[in-house]
């Protein structure tokens, strides 16, 4: 199973837009896509109502830490785990980075955004995730471009010149 985290400890930076965003085009591929909502206010279960429950991707639910759901998902044959993470707890998001495979943050182009960024990559930094075998298992992810925005740019120019953070 691949398991993908969205975390930041900031909030509205587009973490459950781009959760669901992933399950659905992971849910082309594949025909048991799991989404687990660790956020209180249950945005991304609220969204998955509304879409009409669908099986695939599906909300998993009853886990009580992110690494339970991996391995709860994991022994059920699941193919991908998708994580949402609420704002602000850090306890949370560090239990998310060390329960997947994979970490994005996404970032809004502003320099408090690009600030607050700082938690989840020294979290990672922290859980000696940032690489497996020199394949990065971190990406800052720009959901909300503004191509006006000098650290927009000079971000994107970083990224896709290979930067990391
Ligand atoms: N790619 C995008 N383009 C335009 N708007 C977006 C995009 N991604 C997210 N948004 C908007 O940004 C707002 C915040 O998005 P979202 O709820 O996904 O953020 P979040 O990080 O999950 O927030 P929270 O920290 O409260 O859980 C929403 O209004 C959403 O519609
Ligand atoms: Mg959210």
């Amino acid at each position: 199973m691949i398991t993908i985290a969205a975390v930041n400890s900031k909030g509205g930076v587009g973490k459950t837009t781009l959760t669901s965003a992933l399950a659905v085009r992971a849910a082309e591929d594949s025909p048991r896509v799991a989404m687990v909502d660790m956020d209180p206010q249950k945005s991304l279960v609220e969204w998955w109502k509304r879409r009409g429950k669908s099986d695939n991707p599906t909300i998993f639910e009853g886990a009580f830490t992110a690494g339970d759901a991996v391995e709860a998902l994991t022994l059920d044959g699941w193919d991908y785990c998708l994580l949402d993470d609420p704002p602000a707890f850090l306890t949370l998001l560090q239990e998310m980075i060390e329960a997947a495979d994979f970490t994005l943050i996404p970032v809004k182009a502003s320099m408090v955004d690009l600030l607050a960024t700082h938690d989840a990559v020294s979290l990672a930094r922290t859980a000696n995730a940032l690489e497996y075998a020199d394949v990065p298992r971190l990406a800052l992810a720009m959901p909300v471009p503004c191509a006006r925005s000098r650290s927009w740019l000079s971000l994107s120019t970083s990224v896709a010149s290979g930067g990391r953070p």
